[in-house]
């Protein structure tokens, strides 16, 4: 199906049709063709080309990342998902922006990650091993969420037995970042960052009381800063430790979830990553382009611009589709085939510039030692009929993906 350049013109994100969750790369591929910068009914702008999206995360001086103004009558201004949300690293500018990203990136580091990947291939193997033997298994719940859970869970040094909540929080945290959100859904957002905030300050607690290995332990660090004048205050050492928490979780789900659909869903792919496993990597990357885990950024601008002849004010609110952006022709050759031997493959899927994802490497190592094994392991795989989606136009995963492994 294409859709007309008057039904694309017409599309608004805040009321997006029941088809969009399904299939939203019909109206990408017609936002790129008739409507890449397309103003919105209540004053924000749509964007969806590679080289606008591309531009925007470099330039973070006339691109704010700041939401208090977009946020304060969402979920109100003294609500705790407002806290959050306007104190994490994600959304803020400099200097706090800059403070708290030296922090993450420093405990983060190429050495630190391959330090980690031991463990890593210990807990992929260990879920393997429980989904053999088994009738049907759903290949979200028993394995895509759990591996994040437990690496950033080590990321925080977060004891094992209290890893349970973590992923209801997170996805309730997320999901308030839904363009339009239901009363139940605020509430329970605001409640999911207060509950974490009550764990984390018990967590902190203890953690004053007994530091943790400097080189290895992000919360350590965090709660000692970079440098003479970067300690973080409380609120925002508990906001950011909550925002690393969930960053890192619904998005790798999403990406090993993914991949594993795609993989189903396109046999050839399949066929040739077992046939050669050296292009793990780069099937990672297709992944990351075709299904982008996070399919909208946001920004503000700080001055007036001028966009395909459309004057857009200071502070108006830009959503940046990525997963447009990752099949705009002017840059993918052939850009709605999934191709796992894709070179160059320069999707957005991580953002760009001073915002860009702090845990790319993580999660990349995270997509390969899961999916690689995963196909070791258990060559015919197949998904059953009743898969289920996430249900987000932000993140865009399932909740769901029941299979049988033999
Ligand atoms: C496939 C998995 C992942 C995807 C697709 C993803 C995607 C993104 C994107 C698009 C951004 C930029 C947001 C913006 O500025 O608008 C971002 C930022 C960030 N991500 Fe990820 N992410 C993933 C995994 C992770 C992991 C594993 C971690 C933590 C270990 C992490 C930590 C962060 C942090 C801290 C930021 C904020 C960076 C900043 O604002 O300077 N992410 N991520």
């Amino acid at each position: 199906m294409d859709l007309a350049k008057a039904d694309i013109e017409r599309f608004d994100l805040a009321s997006a049709p029941d088809d969009f969750l399904r299939d939203p790369f019909v109206y990408y591929d017609a936002l790129l063709a008739h409507a890449p910068v397309l103003p919105q009914p209540d004053g924000s702008v749509l964007l969806s080309r590679h080289a606008d999206l591309d531009r925007i995360y470099r330039d973070t001086r006339l691109y704010s990342s700041d939401k208090k103004a977009a946020f304060a009558p969402k979920f109100g201004a003294e609500s705790p998902l407002f806290e959050h949300h306007t104190t994490s690293l994600v959304f803020s500018d400099p200097p706090l922006h800059t403070r708290v990203r030296r922090i993450m990136t420093s405990a983060l580091t190429p050495r630190a990650i391959a330090k980690m990947e031991p463990g890593l291939i210990k807990t992929v193997d260990h879920l393997l091993e429980g989904l053999g033997g088994r009738d049907q298994v759903d290949l979200i719940e028993d394995f895509a969420a759990t591996i994040p859970i437990q690496i950033i869970g080590n990321l925080l040094d977060v004891p094992l037995e209290e890893r349970a909540p973590l992923r209801d929080w997170s996805l309730a945290i997320l999901g308030a970042l839904e363009p339009s959100l239901t009363e139940a859904q605020l509430t329970r957002g605001n409640h999911a960052v207060e509950a974490f905030k009550t764990y984390l300050s018990d967590l902190v607690a203890r953690r004053l009381a007994k530091p943790g290995d400097l080189e290895t332990d992000v919360l350590t660090r965090l709660i000692r800063g970079e440098g003479a004048d970067a300690q973080l205050s409380e609120i925002e050492l508990l906001q950011n430790c909550i925002f690393i928490l969930n960053a890192g979780h619904e998005t790798t789900t999403n990406l090993i979830g993914n991949a594993l659909a795609l993989l189903h869903d396109h046999p050839e792919s399949r066929a040739h990553l077992l046939a050669e496993p050296d292009l793990t990597p780069s099937a990672i990357e297709e992944v990351l382009r075709f299904r982008s885990p996070n399919q909208f950024g946001n920004r503000e601008t700080t001055a007036e611009i001028e966009m395909d002849g459309c004057v857009i004010p200071a502070g108006t609110n830009l959503h940046l589709c990525i997963g447009a952006a990752n099949r705009d022709p002017d840059v993918f050759d052939h850009p709605r085939r999934f191709d796992i031997t894709r070179k160059p493959n320069r999707h957005l899927a991580f953002a760009g510039g001073p915002h860009v994802c702090v845990g790319l490497t993580l999660a990349r190592l995270e997509g390969r030692v899961a999916i690689g094994r995963f196909l070791q392991r258990f060559p015919s795989y197949s998904l059953l009929p009743d898969r289920v989606h996430g249900g987000r136009i932000r993140f865009r995963g399932y909740a769901s993906l029941p299979a049988v492994t033999g």
